[in-house]
């Protein structure tokens, strides 16, 4: 039986053992099967992961279907990670601050958390892939998303002096700093990114350029320090250019897979409360995918 499922097929045997899954539209592309179905059966927990297509006119139906089924939570994707709060029943407080689930969880009475693991995902693959991540100067992060505003959270848990964030449009940075800022992000204008590089010990690109048939992400690298690191949240191709550019500068390098993998991981001991055992082979193959 498929792992990607249309919303009309919720009432049919197309769901039947569905116990987590993804909802997003389209949601065809998602690798979420592909982790959480391996990690499920490692851990023993019987029943699928499963993919379903939810057009915006159906969210309001998501809930209390997925509570018939009996499912212990899902994922949200795009274009639902806000419109989904309104149907729940709580929201932890990070998904409160980033105005953003990716996480719904079920409790034993029904009742619908929103959670976000974005943030947590991206600090839990910076810190395994460069344990020693300079944390005596700020992070410059590009962008002012959804995925901008998970890796400030992320990066404001950590023992950092300040976040510097730069976006085309700054009117969307500076919303981020005034409202998760907590004092401690400041904006950087756009034009002048190229000289914040200097005095940044980790540089994220949370935008989307670089993404396969997307223009490249313009930032000299000339004066980044010997021991800063570049991350990109962009795993499509793995290597972007940016990357490409850093590792011929010397610099340490973060590949986007693993941010996926790593707040799917945080996503599953909320539902199971363990985390999962990643196979051996399990991202090399993924990552296989987008080399
Ligand atoms: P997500 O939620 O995945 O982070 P998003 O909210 O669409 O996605 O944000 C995309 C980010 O990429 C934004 O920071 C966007 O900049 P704007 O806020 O100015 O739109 C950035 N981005 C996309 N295309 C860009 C481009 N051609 N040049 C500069 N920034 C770009």
């Amino acid at each position: 039986m498929s792992d990607h499922v249309s919303f009309v097929d919720l009432t049919s045997s197309a769901v039947t053992g569905t116990i987590a899954g993804v909802i997003g539209h389209p949601v065809g592309h998602s690798l979420s099967p592909n982790l959480h179905n391996p990690w499920l059966a490692g851990a023993g927990i019987g029943g699928r992961y499963r993919a379903v297509d939810v057009p915006p006119e159906a969210l309001a139906s998501v809930i209390p279907a997925f509570r018939d089924l009996g499912l212990r939570g899902f994922n949200i994707t795009v274009p639902h990670k806000t419109a989904i709060i309104p149907y729940l029943d709580a929201l932890a407080p990070v998904a409160r601050q980033m105005g953003a689930v990716n996480v719904v969880a079920f409790d034993a009475t029904g009742k619908a958390t929103g959670y976000n693991t974005d943030g947590t995902g991206f600090m839990a693959h910076l810190k395994a892939s460069v344990p020693d991540w300079p944390v005596d100067r700020p992070a410059l992060v590009i962008g002012a998303g959804g995925a901008a505003r998970a890796a400030v959270v992320g990066l404001l848990g950590e023992p950092l002096p300040f976040v510097m964030i730069t976006n085309r449009s700054r009117d969307k940075a500076e919303a981020i700093a005034s409202e998760i800022g907590r004092g401690r992000v400041t904006v950087v204008d756009w034009a002048d990114r190229h000289a914040a590089v200097g005095g940044a010990g980790l540089i994220a690109n949370t935008t989307s350029l670089g993404m396969k048939g997307q223009p490249s992400l313009e930032l000299d690298l000339a004066a980044a320090a010997a021991d800063c690191v570049v991350y990109d949240i962009v795993y499509q191709p793995l290597m972007t250019d940016l990357l490409t550019r850093a590792e011929a500068r010397g610099l340490r390098t973060v590949t986007g897979l693993g941010m996926l993998v790593e707040q799917a991981r945080a996503a599953f001991r909320i539902w199971f409360g363990q985390l999962p055992d990643v196979p051996a082979g399990q991202v090399a193959e993924l990552e296989a995918r987008f080399r």
